[in-house]
């Protein structure tokens, strides 16, 4: 038996058949899916995923929507540029595709946020169509299976474990294929105590013949995190807003609306013109990004309304409390609204 008549054996057995995106597995369904399952796990995506098809049941819903609306529905999914393609997605088929995702792999890796590997997601399980897909669970299955050195992360390594990726395809049942190599690396090739035992490949599999599982994949040579210090500014007003801000596009948190924070150049305080007197200093957060460990010290302000100095400029907004909630804001920025703001309004 080949690789993927045995794999497709256990995944009717032993497979995940109960996923929201595959009752109907229809490409916008799967599209919306796949953009979230990028960097987040199964379980953490599926509320968020029903809440999103719940209010954006089809591109011609998502096309009408508002940064801001779509932002919301992702608070907490993080990688928000994930987000804000979806939108600029659905907005192109709306104007392009007669409000359909376009069917071919080319096609679909010409839109915003999806790549060669999620093209091809959309297109085998959309379609029921063979293709190569490399998420993180596949890149290591195939990377134990066939003993490929180096960390997939590499140009050359990737392009190594596509072309053998490809060899391995079924002719037929490409969708249930593609499905059950994402759930072979989600519950036995796992990254630590793989379940070799019950693997349904393991006779023919380099790694575990060669008792060297535990060497693949190579590791991903150390990130260098740098160390990020600035402050924050909850800024109210006598009615319970706060100013935020909406961030650059570019960088972190771009697009995003935020509390005001140092720029490169000037403390905020200094930028807003608020005498220092006024200011009161909060217990400093850390928050770390994938490469930036952050420092944050809160200040808190407030300043009555008749009186405001702070004039909004095109990037600042007064947000009451309904208002903020509802936005997708960076988390650092949440947890400090919701701990000193919470009950401002009762
Ligand atoms: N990761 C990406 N796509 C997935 C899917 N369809 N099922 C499980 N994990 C996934």
């Amino acid at each position: 038996m080949t690789f993927s008549e045995k794999l497709l054996d256990w995944w009717d057995v032993h497979g995940r058949k109960d996923l929201p995106w595959q009752h109907p597995r229809t490409a916008y369904r799967v599209w919306v899916s796949e953009i979230m399952l990028q960097q987040t796990q199964v379980k953490t995506v599926i509320p968020y995923f029903d809440r999103f098809i719940s209010r954006f049941p089809d591109i011609e819903s998502l096309s009408a929507a508002s940064t801001d609306e779509v932002l919301a529905l992702w608070s907490g999914l993080g990688y928000y540029a994930r987000a804000r393609n979806l939108l600029k997605t659905a907005i192109i088929c709306k104007k392009d595709h007669t409000a359909k995702l376009p069917q071919t792999p080319k096609e679909l890796l010409a839109l915003p946020g999806i790549g060669e590997s999620t093209a091809n997601a959309i297109y085998s399980q959309a379609h029921n169509q063979p293709a190569v897909i490399l998420d993180g669970n596949v890149k290591r299955v195939l990377a134990r299976y066939l003993a490929v050195d180096g960390w997939p992360g590499k140009a050359q390594v990737h392009q190594q474990l596509w072309t053998t990726a490809e060899k391995l395809l079924p002719k037929e049942r490409g969708a249930d294929y593609t499905q059950a190599i994402m759930d072979l690396g989600a519950t036995l090739c796992t990254r630590t105590k793989p379940v070799c035992t019950q693997c349904p490949v393991r006779q023919s599999c380099k790694a575990f013949k060669s008792g060297t599982v535990d060497l693949f994949p190579a590791r991903r040579p150390k990130l260098k995190i740098s160390k990020k210090s600035f402050q924050m500014l909850i800024l109210t007003d006598s009615e319970g807003n706060v100013l935020l801000e909406r961030r650059p596009p570019a960088g972190i948190w771009g697009g995003l609306w935020s509390l005001p924070a140092d720029d490169d150049v000037q403390p905020v305080q200094q930028r807003l013109g608020l005498a220092t007197d006024s200011l009161r200093k909060l217990p400093e957060l850390e928050h770390q990004l994938t490469h930036i460990k952050m420092t944050i010290q809160p200040l808190i302000a407030h300043i009555e309304v008749l009186t405001r100095g702070v004039e909004c400029s095109g990037d600042q907004r007064w947000f009451g409390q309904h208002e903020w909630q509802a936005l997708g804001l960076p988390k650092p920025v949440r947890q400090l609204l919701e701990t000193h703001l919470e009950n401002s309004e009762t």
